[in-house]
């Protein structure tokens, strides 16, 4: 039998495999998901998250300097704040801890790093959900766009570049498009968290933002058991004006992420969401996988899938791993 194709000729030395390896990861396409609560004077760990932490204001600016200096793209903040409500008044305060981050953020990088903050009342909350609620307790979805507008303002007046809508209420681009352009705000950009899946994968994230949310977020938030309706969420965010488009979580998402990066002519982002990195911590702790293949094999996958860019929680140490150091940071 004479074998015609041989595809292991490409794979038989580590200069061959790297010179023909179809996906890449560089430190830009990298954005860096970071907590800061107010009230604190030193970073507070979050145990389902090995190497994560709640910053302080001064934890969180070393870290920016850090990020900023391992060369990644961006970073995206989420504030946790000390009081809570039912309308979520700390995240359109000015003085609420997500918009004091943000110029904290603008101030010690915002040459360097696109300084982005998530959109949501989930974390300004007392009942945990991303909007508010109507008198049956119901998440109210057009009463919910009112709050996201004001917010969008309140970032946009603290130096946010990009907004990151997170809350999967229907029409929230529209809205809060037309309310920052409405007040001279129409360079601030929009990314929609178009394909946003109710997750078990959240798990992690709950913790470290101090979550108040009893039950879930099944009426916002999409079925798992839905591909189509990504793509649909997906063409809304565009014609609604979103600049850049999102699915999460990414590594049960896959396909929805390849359908969407298809069809799309905006960037396309993933969130590696926080039960994705505390699943290969916490196997990596048990020395049941490779930490550091593991962690590149799955950022790798994910731009392979489509991203353009990944959000990671390993942002900082992945591009520290690329400029050539190990990726420990050693
Ligand atoms: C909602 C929000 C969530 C995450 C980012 N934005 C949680 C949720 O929808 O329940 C999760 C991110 C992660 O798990 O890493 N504001």
């Amino acid at each position: 039998m004479a074998i015609v194709e041989r595809p292991r000729r490409l794979r038989a030395t580590a200069p061959l495999r790297r010179l023909v390896a179809e996906t890449r990861l560089n430190p830009a396409e990298l954005i860096l998901p970071m907590f800061v609560r107010e009230g604190i004077d030193a970073p507070v760990p979050i145990s389902s998250m090995p190497g994560v932490v709640q910053h302080s204001l001064d934890s969180f600016k070393s870290a920016l300097q850090d990020a900023a200096s391992a060369g990644i793209g961006g970073v995206m903040l989420f504030g946790v704040p000390v009081h809570k409500d039912a309308v979520g008044s700390g995240a359109t305060d000015e003085n609420g801890i997500l918009n004091v981050a943000t110029r904290a953020a603008v101030a010690e990088v915002g040459d360097a790093l696109v300084v982005q903050t998530d959109l949501c009342l989930d974390e300004f909350t007392d009942h945990g959900h991303c909007g508010v609620l109507d008198a049956a307790g119901r998440v109210d979805n057009d009463a919910t766009l009112l709050r996201y507008q004001e917010m969008a303002l309140a970032h946009a007046a603290a130096g946010s570049a990009l907004i990151g809508l997170s809350g999967m209420m229907d029409n929230q681009v529209e809205a809060v498009r037309e309310a920052l352009d409405g007040a001279a705000y129409s360079d601030t950009a929009i990314l929609g968290y178009a394909a946003k899946y109710a997750s078990s994968f959240y798990g992690p994230f709950r913790e470290a933002v101090d979550s108040s949310l009893q039950g879930d977020r099944r009426t916002y938030q999409q079925d798992p058991a839905n591909r189509r309706e990504g793509l649909r969420e997906a063409r809304l965010d565009i014609e609604q004006g979103a600049d850049v488009i999102m699915v999460k979580p990414a590594m049960s998402y896959l396909d929805v992420l390849s359908d969407v990066s298809a069809i799309s002519d905006i960037p396309v982002w993933a969130y590696q969401v926080s039960g994705e990195y505390a699943m290969i911590e916490a196997a990596a702790a048990h020395g049941w996988i490779d930490r550091e293949r593991a962690i590149l094999e799955s950022i790798v996958s994910i731009r392979r899938a489509g991203a353009d860019a990944v959000l990671t929680y390993w942002a900082t140490e992945v591009a520290r791993s690329l400029n050539g150091g190990s990726l420990n940071g050693q």
